[in-house]
């Protein structure tokens, strides 16, 4: 079975939460194709599909959301999961979902979002992300959890397997 897992990522911490799904699911049988939004024209070649998006300012990363709008009639004929990647610090701040995701998971029927805790490397940033993260005292590290990202996969990896079972058709 062919799943894609598309990550738009600024800084690259989101693109390694994707790799790490895309690791799981491969130990689980899947055939995975691992991409960037922006190179995402449909979904027919896969059978089910993850999109995740780094959070900058409360929001998904515009390709992302070009990727949704470009892709949705696809998108809500399979299995559709999302997950966002950016609350940082412990506890994770900030602790609510991006306002836009709920309309998300609606319009796509996702089966599932996720928000993964993130990494912010403050020497990587530009001068105005700097200024951002100042602002709101952001802190500092690498707060990516590794085990409940790769639980969440397998969790995906056990729904698909068990209607490939059950013969059921994930594409309506
Ligand atoms: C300028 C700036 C704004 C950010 N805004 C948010 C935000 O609104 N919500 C959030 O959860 N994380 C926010 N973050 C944290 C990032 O989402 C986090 O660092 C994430 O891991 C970055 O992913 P990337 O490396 O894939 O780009 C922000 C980070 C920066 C630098």
């Amino acid at each position: 079975m062919k799943v894609l897992v598309a990550v738009a990522s600024r800084h690259g911490s989101t693109r390694e939460i994707g790799q790490a799904i895309a690791e799981v699911l491969r130990e689980e049988g899947f055939d995975v194709d691992l991409a960037d939004p922006d190179d995402v024209d449909a979904v027919d070649p896969y059978q089910a599909v993850v999109l995740g998006s780094a959070v900058y300012v409360g929001r998904w990363a515009a390709s992302a959301r070009a990727m949704v709008d470009r892709c949705a009639s696809g998108l809500v004929q399979r299995p559709v999961w999302l997950f966002s990647s950016g609350p940082l610090g412990f506890p994770a701040v900030p602790a609510q979902d991006p306002d836009e995701v709920p309309g998300l998971v609606a319009r796509l029927g996702a089966r599932d979002h996720r928000s993964f805790a993130g990494r912010l490397d403050a020497a990587a940033l530009g001068l105005a992300e700097r200024a951002v993260v100042a602002l709101v005292r952001a802190e500092e590290g690498d707060f990516r959890a590794w085990e409940e990202v790769q639980g969440w996969a397998r969790g995906i990896a056990t729904q698909l397997h068990g209607e490939e079972i059950r013969g059921i058709r994930l594409v309506r």
